[in-house]
Protein backbone atom coordinates (compact mmCIF):
# COMPACT_ATOMS: atom_id res chain seq x y z
CA UNK A 1 0.00 0.00 0.00
CA UNK A 2 1.30 3.58 -0.71
CA UNK A 3 0.69 6.68 0.54
CA UNK A 4 -1.32 7.86 -2.84
CA UNK A 5 -3.67 5.13 -2.68
CA UNK A 6 -5.19 6.54 0.24
CA UNK A 7 -7.89 9.18 0.26
CA UNK A 8 -6.25 12.06 2.35
CA UNK A 9 -8.42 14.70 3.67
CA UNK A 10 -5.84 15.45 6.47
CA UNK A 11 -2.51 16.23 5.61
CA UNK A 12 -0.04 17.58 7.95
CA UNK A 13 -0.37 21.05 8.26
CA UNK A 14 -4.07 20.48 8.86
CA UNK A 15 -3.28 18.26 11.44
CA UNK A 16 -0.91 20.75 12.84
CA UNK A 17 -3.55 23.77 13.12
CA UNK A 18 -6.16 21.40 14.37
CA UNK A 19 -4.07 20.21 17.50
CA UNK A 20 -2.98 23.94 17.99
CA UNK A 21 -6.50 24.67 18.11
CA UNK A 22 -7.51 21.90 20.59
CA UNK A 23 -4.22 22.58 22.61
CA UNK A 24 -4.99 26.03 23.10
CA UNK A 25 -8.09 25.82 24.14
CA UNK A 26 -7.92 22.43 26.32
CA UNK A 27 -5.13 23.91 27.94
CA UNK A 28 -5.98 27.63 29.19
CA UNK A 29 -9.30 25.86 30.53
CA UNK A 30 -10.07 25.99 33.97
CA UNK A 31 -9.77 22.08 34.52
CA UNK A 32 -7.20 21.14 31.48
CA UNK A 33 -8.06 18.18 28.66
CA UNK A 34 -6.99 17.13 25.48
CA UNK A 35 -8.95 15.25 23.31
CA UNK A 36 -8.34 11.80 23.23
CA UNK A 37 -7.76 11.36 18.97
CA UNK A 38 -4.28 12.86 19.50
CA UNK A 39 -2.91 9.47 20.77
CA UNK A 40 -3.16 8.14 17.58
CA UNK A 41 0.31 8.86 15.48
CA UNK A 42 1.99 6.28 14.14
CA UNK A 43 3.70 5.18 17.92
CA UNK A 44 0.42 5.65 20.11
CA UNK A 45 -1.52 3.47 16.99
CA UNK A 46 0.51 0.55 17.89
CA UNK A 47 0.71 0.89 21.63
CA UNK A 48 -3.23 0.77 20.71
CA UNK A 49 -2.52 -2.44 18.86
CA UNK A 50 -0.92 -3.56 22.59
CA UNK A 51 -3.15 -2.50 24.54
CA UNK A 52 -6.02 -4.77 23.21
CA UNK A 53 -3.67 -8.04 23.53
CA UNK A 54 -3.50 -7.26 27.51
CA UNK A 55 -4.98 -9.73 30.04
CA UNK A 56 -6.93 -6.74 31.67
CA UNK A 57 -8.33 -5.22 28.42
CA UNK A 58 -11.47 -7.34 27.65
CA UNK A 59 -13.38 -4.91 25.06
CA UNK A 60 -11.72 -6.48 22.10
CA UNK A 61 -11.80 -10.07 22.95
CA UNK A 62 -15.43 -9.45 23.94
CA UNK A 63 -16.35 -7.55 21.20
CA UNK A 64 -14.66 -10.53 18.93
CA UNK A 65 -16.39 -13.04 20.59
CA UNK A 66 -20.16 -11.53 19.08
CA UNK A 67 -18.68 -10.55 16.02
CA UNK A 68 -17.79 -14.34 15.12
CA UNK A 69 -21.09 -15.31 15.92
CA UNK A 70 -23.33 -12.91 14.20
CA UNK A 71 -21.28 -11.69 11.35
CA UNK A 72 -23.00 -14.56 9.39
CA UNK A 73 -26.70 -13.05 10.32
CA UNK A 74 -25.64 -9.46 10.11
CA UNK A 75 -24.39 -10.05 6.69
CA UNK A 76 -27.97 -11.65 6.03
CA UNK A 77 -29.25 -9.47 7.42
CA UNK A 78 -28.31 -6.21 5.83
CA UNK A 79 -27.14 -7.77 2.59
CA UNK A 80 -24.95 -4.93 2.81
CA UNK A 81 -22.61 -3.87 -0.62
CA UNK A 82 -20.48 -1.20 0.96
CA UNK A 83 -19.14 -1.61 4.82
CA UNK A 84 -17.96 1.32 5.88
CA UNK A 85 -15.66 1.35 9.41
CA UNK A 86 -15.05 4.72 11.45
CA UNK A 87 -12.22 4.78 13.67
CA UNK A 88 -10.87 1.68 11.65
CA UNK A 89 -7.45 1.33 12.87
CA UNK A 90 -6.23 -2.25 11.82
CA UNK A 91 -9.70 -3.68 11.25
CA UNK A 92 -8.68 -6.62 12.33
CA UNK A 93 -12.18 -7.82 13.91
CA UNK A 94 -13.49 -6.34 10.95
CA UNK A 95 -12.38 -9.44 8.75
CA UNK A 96 -15.10 -11.34 10.71
CA UNK A 97 -17.73 -9.20 8.98
CA UNK A 98 -15.93 -8.99 5.64
CA UNK A 99 -15.91 -13.24 5.97
CA UNK A 100 -19.43 -12.82 6.89
CA UNK A 101 -20.50 -10.59 3.67
CA UNK A 102 -18.18 -12.16 1.15
CA UNK A 103 -20.04 -15.30 2.46
CA UNK A 104 -23.59 -14.14 1.84
CA UNK A 105 -22.10 -12.67 -1.59
CA UNK A 106 -23.16 -8.84 -1.38
CA UNK A 107 -19.97 -7.38 -0.49
CA UNK A 108 -18.29 -4.87 -3.23
CA UNK A 109 -16.52 -1.95 -1.41
CA UNK A 110 -14.75 -1.49 2.40
CA UNK A 111 -14.05 1.69 3.07
CA UNK A 112 -12.27 2.04 6.50
CA UNK A 113 -11.61 5.84 7.78
CA UNK A 114 -9.21 6.74 10.42
CA UNK A 115 -7.30 10.10 11.37
CA UNK A 116 -4.12 7.85 11.89
CA UNK A 117 -2.56 7.24 8.34
CA UNK A 118 0.09 5.00 9.59
CA UNK A 119 -2.88 2.35 10.84
CA UNK A 120 -4.73 3.26 8.13
CA UNK A 121 -2.09 2.52 5.36
CA UNK A 122 -0.95 -0.91 6.92
CA UNK A 123 -4.80 -2.19 7.48
CA UNK A 124 -5.11 -1.39 4.18
CA UNK A 125 -2.51 -3.02 2.79
CA UNK A 126 -3.21 -6.40 4.74
CA UNK A 127 -6.59 -6.35 3.54
CA UNK A 128 -5.93 -5.88 0.23
CA UNK A 129 -3.74 -9.31 0.04
CA UNK A 130 -5.99 -11.05 1.94
CA UNK A 131 -9.19 -10.31 -0.09
CA UNK A 132 -8.34 -9.82 -3.67
CA UNK A 133 -10.95 -8.53 -5.87
CA UNK A 134 -12.45 -6.28 -2.57
CA UNK A 135 -12.65 -2.79 -4.05
CA UNK A 136 -11.20 -0.94 -0.62
CA UNK A 137 -10.99 2.91 -0.25
CA UNK A 138 -8.97 4.12 2.57
CA UNK A 139 -9.38 7.29 3.61
CA UNK A 140 -7.23 9.40 5.89
CA UNK A 141 -9.57 11.69 8.26
CA UNK A 142 -11.57 12.64 10.98
CA UNK A 143 -15.03 10.70 11.27
CA UNK A 144 -16.33 14.06 13.50
CA UNK A 145 -16.18 16.20 10.02
CA UNK A 146 -15.39 13.48 6.59
CA UNK A 147 -18.73 11.52 7.14
CA UNK A 148 -20.02 13.12 3.81
CA UNK A 149 -17.00 12.18 1.83
CA UNK A 150 -17.72 8.31 2.19
CA UNK A 151 -17.49 6.48 -1.61
CA UNK A 152 -19.62 3.21 -1.88
CA UNK A 153 -22.85 2.37 -3.27
CA UNK A 154 -25.83 1.63 -1.23
CA UNK A 155 -27.03 -0.55 1.04
CA UNK A 156 -24.41 0.57 3.22
CA UNK A 157 -23.40 -0.65 6.22
CA UNK A 158 -21.51 1.43 8.25
CA UNK A 159 -19.83 -0.18 11.21
CA UNK A 160 -18.14 1.72 14.32
CA UNK A 161 -16.77 -1.03 16.71
CA UNK A 162 -14.38 -0.82 19.56
CA UNK A 163 -16.43 1.01 22.08
CA UNK A 164 -15.10 4.27 20.61
CA UNK A 165 -18.15 6.17 20.63
CA UNK A 166 -17.37 5.71 24.62
CA UNK A 167 -14.67 8.23 23.88
CA UNK A 168 -16.64 11.01 22.90
CA UNK A 169 -18.53 13.36 25.75
CA UNK A 170 -22.51 12.80 25.91
CA UNK A 171 -23.36 16.56 23.27
CA UNK A 172 -21.01 15.19 21.12
CA UNK A 173 -21.87 11.76 21.09
CA UNK A 174 -25.44 12.86 19.94
CA UNK A 175 -23.86 15.53 17.32
CA UNK A 176 -22.02 12.63 15.56
CA UNK A 177 -24.94 9.94 15.95
CA UNK A 178 -27.36 12.64 14.15
CA UNK A 179 -24.27 13.09 11.46
CA UNK A 180 -23.86 9.36 11.10
CA UNK A 181 -28.18 8.94 10.45
CA UNK A 182 -27.76 11.98 8.24
CA UNK A 183 -25.53 10.13 5.56
CA UNK A 184 -27.15 7.33 5.91
CA UNK A 185 -30.38 6.23 3.13
CA UNK A 186 -33.14 5.44 4.63
CA UNK A 187 -32.99 1.98 5.36
CA UNK A 188 -29.32 1.46 5.42
CA UNK A 189 -27.30 -0.02 8.54
CA UNK A 190 -25.26 0.93 11.50
CA UNK A 191 -23.59 -1.38 14.02
CA UNK A 192 -22.62 -0.16 16.79
CA UNK A 193 -20.20 -1.69 19.41
CA UNK A 194 -20.76 -0.38 23.25
CA UNK A 195 -18.80 -1.12 26.37
CA UNK A 196 -21.32 -1.86 29.06
CA UNK A 197 -21.59 -1.12 32.58
CA UNK A 198 -19.51 -3.54 35.27
CA UNK A 199 -17.58 -3.70 38.75
CA UNK A 200 -15.43 -0.57 38.83
CA UNK A 201 -12.56 -3.03 39.69
CA UNK A 202 -12.52 -5.03 35.85
CA UNK A 203 -13.23 -1.48 34.30
CA UNK A 204 -10.24 0.16 36.26
CA UNK A 205 -8.25 -2.92 35.43
CA UNK A 206 -8.37 -2.71 31.98
CA UNK A 207 -7.44 0.93 31.87
CA UNK A 208 -4.18 0.34 34.29
CA UNK A 209 -2.31 -2.76 33.44
CA UNK A 210 0.13 -4.02 35.17
CA UNK A 211 2.80 -4.02 32.38
CA UNK A 212 1.88 -0.34 32.01
CA UNK A 213 1.33 -0.44 28.19
CA UNK A 214 -1.88 2.15 29.20
CA UNK A 215 -0.07 4.44 30.83
CA UNK A 216 2.63 4.81 27.63
CA UNK A 217 -0.23 5.21 25.78
CA UNK A 218 -1.52 8.05 27.82
CA UNK A 219 1.39 9.72 27.84
CA UNK A 220 2.17 9.09 24.31
CA UNK A 221 -0.09 12.59 23.82
CA UNK A 222 2.31 14.33 25.52
CA UNK A 223 4.98 13.36 22.80
CA UNK A 224 2.63 14.05 20.14
CA UNK A 225 2.65 17.66 20.94
CA UNK A 226 5.89 18.21 21.90
CA UNK A 227 6.74 16.37 18.24
CA UNK A 228 3.94 18.35 15.93
CA UNK A 229 3.96 21.92 18.18
CA UNK A 230 7.38 21.70 19.59
CA UNK A 231 6.21 21.67 23.51
CA UNK A 232 8.70 20.93 26.28
CA UNK A 233 6.67 18.08 28.15
CA UNK A 234 8.79 15.64 29.98
CA UNK A 235 6.16 12.66 29.45
CA UNK A 236 7.83 10.43 32.10
CA UNK A 237 7.26 12.86 34.80
CA UNK A 238 3.52 12.46 34.45
CA UNK A 239 1.62 9.90 36.52
CA UNK A 240 -0.93 7.99 34.40
CA UNK A 241 -4.39 7.82 36.33
CA UNK A 242 -7.45 5.66 35.61
CA UNK A 243 -10.49 6.58 37.33
CA UNK A 244 -14.00 5.37 37.27
CA UNK A 245 -16.10 8.40 37.52
CA UNK A 246 -19.74 6.31 38.81
CA UNK A 247 -22.13 9.32 38.50
CA UNK A 248 -21.50 9.68 34.93
CA UNK A 249 -20.15 6.15 34.24
CA UNK A 250 -17.29 6.62 32.16
CA UNK A 251 -13.51 6.20 33.40
CA UNK A 252 -11.56 9.30 32.69
CA UNK A 253 -7.92 9.06 32.08
CA UNK A 254 -5.79 11.48 33.34
CA UNK A 255 -1.99 12.61 33.49
CA UNK A 256 -1.24 14.40 36.57
CA UNK A 257 2.03 15.99 37.57
CA UNK A 258 3.33 15.83 41.06
CA UNK A 259 5.61 18.77 40.91
CA UNK A 260 4.66 21.94 39.38
CA UNK A 261 5.69 22.68 36.13
CA UNK A 262 5.95 25.43 32.83
CA UNK A 263 5.73 24.11 29.39
CA UNK A 264 6.21 26.09 26.70
CA UNK A 265 4.32 24.63 23.20
CA UNK A 266 5.63 27.14 21.09
CA UNK A 267 3.96 26.15 18.00
CA UNK A 268 0.44 27.39 19.75
CA UNK A 269 1.99 30.24 21.11
CA UNK A 270 1.58 29.29 25.00
CA UNK A 271 3.08 28.76 28.09
CA UNK A 272 1.27 26.69 30.63
CA UNK A 273 1.68 26.46 34.35
CA UNK A 274 0.40 23.20 35.95
CA UNK A 275 0.59 22.99 39.71
CA UNK A 276 1.63 20.35 41.83
CA UNK A 277 -1.42 17.79 41.82
CA UNK A 278 -2.45 19.13 38.94
CA UNK A 279 -3.84 17.13 36.28
CA UNK A 280 -5.03 16.85 31.93
CA UNK A 281 -8.27 14.80 31.44
CA UNK A 282 -6.99 12.59 28.21
CA UNK A 283 -9.79 10.55 27.80
CA UNK A 284 -13.16 9.59 28.97
CA UNK A 285 -13.59 6.38 28.01
CA UNK A 286 -18.11 5.75 28.63
CA UNK A 287 -19.71 2.48 29.57
CA UNK A 288 -23.10 1.76 28.37
CA UNK A 289 -26.30 -0.05 29.01
CA UNK A 290 -28.49 -1.48 26.54
CA UNK A 291 -31.45 0.89 27.29
CA UNK A 292 -29.47 3.88 27.05
CA UNK A 293 -27.85 2.65 23.48
CA UNK A 294 -31.24 1.97 21.82
CA UNK A 295 -32.68 5.40 23.45
CA UNK A 296 -29.75 7.50 22.54
CA UNK A 297 -29.83 5.79 18.65
CA UNK A 298 -33.40 6.00 18.19
CA UNK A 299 -32.96 10.16 19.61
CA UNK A 300 -30.76 10.25 16.21
CA UNK A 301 -33.08 8.01 13.98
CA UNK A 302 -31.32 5.18 14.01
CA UNK A 303 -34.02 1.89 14.96
CA UNK A 304 -32.13 -0.76 16.94
CA UNK A 305 -33.23 -3.67 15.48
CA UNK A 306 -30.67 -6.36 17.04
CA UNK A 307 -28.63 -5.92 20.25
CA UNK A 308 -26.15 -8.54 21.30
CA UNK A 309 -23.46 -9.55 23.89
CA UNK A 310 -20.88 -11.69 24.76
CA UNK A 311 -21.09 -14.45 27.20
CA UNK A 312 -20.21 -12.24 29.66
CA UNK A 313 -22.16 -9.56 29.31
CA UNK A 314 -19.22 -7.03 29.11
CA UNK A 315 -19.77 -5.30 25.57
CA UNK A 316 -22.78 -5.23 23.45
CA UNK A 317 -23.14 -5.05 19.72
CA UNK A 318 -26.18 -3.26 18.20
CA UNK A 319 -27.63 -3.02 14.57
CA UNK A 320 -29.73 -0.12 13.87
CA UNK A 321 -31.55 0.58 10.85
CA UNK A 322 -31.90 4.44 9.39
CA UNK A 323 -35.40 5.78 9.81
CA UNK A 324 -37.16 8.96 8.81
N1 LIG B 1 -11.89 0.12 15.63
C1 LIG B 1 -10.64 -0.42 16.14
C2 LIG B 1 -9.72 0.69 16.70
C3 LIG B 1 -10.23 1.38 17.92
S1 LIG B 1 -9.03 2.57 18.52
C4 LIG B 1 -10.93 -1.46 17.20
O1 LIG B 1 -12.10 -1.68 17.50
O2 LIG B 1 -9.99 -2.07 17.71
C5 LIG B 1 -9.77 4.05 17.99
C6 LIG B 1 -9.44 4.34 16.52
O3 LIG B 1 -10.16 5.51 16.15
C7 LIG B 1 -7.97 4.63 16.30
O4 LIG B 1 -7.51 3.92 15.17
C8 LIG B 1 -7.91 6.14 16.06
O5 LIG B 1 -6.88 6.53 15.19
C9 LIG B 1 -9.28 6.41 15.49
N2 LIG B 1 -9.80 7.75 15.78
C10 LIG B 1 -9.86 8.39 16.97
N3 LIG B 1 -10.46 9.60 16.83
C11 LIG B 1 -10.76 9.72 15.51
C12 LIG B 1 -11.40 10.72 14.74
N4 LIG B 1 -11.82 11.85 15.32
N5 LIG B 1 -11.60 10.51 13.42
C13 LIG B 1 -11.16 9.34 12.83
N6 LIG B 1 -10.54 8.36 13.51
C14 LIG B 1 -10.36 8.54 14.83
C1 LIG C 1 -10.47 3.36 21.35
N1 LIG C 1 -11.12 3.34 22.66
C2 LIG C 1 -12.43 2.70 22.59
C3 LIG C 1 -10.29 2.81 23.73
C4 LIG C 1 -11.10 2.79 25.05
O1 LIG C 1 -11.12 1.73 25.67
O2 LIG C 1 -11.72 3.79 25.39
C5 LIG C 1 -9.03 3.61 23.92
C6 LIG C 1 -8.27 3.22 25.12
N2 LIG C 1 -7.94 4.01 26.12
C7 LIG C 1 -7.27 3.34 27.03
N3 LIG C 1 -7.21 2.08 26.66
C8 LIG C 1 -7.80 1.98 25.47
Amino acid sequence: MTESELDIHRGEAEIAEALRTDVREGLSARRKWLPSKWFYDAAGSRLFEDITALPEYYPTRSEREVLAREAGEIARITGAHTLVELGSGSSEKTRLLLDGLREHGSLRTFVPLDVSESALAEAVGAIQAGYPGLDVRGVVGDFTEHLDLLPGEPPRLVVFLGGTIGNFLPADRAKFLHAVRDVLAEGEWFLLGTDLVKDAGTLVRAYDDAAGVTAAFNRNVLRVVNDVLGADFDPGAWEHVAHWDAEHEWIEMRLRTPEAVRVAIPGAGLEVSFEAGEYIRTEISAKFRREGVVAELAEAGLAVEHWWADAAARFGVSLARAVS
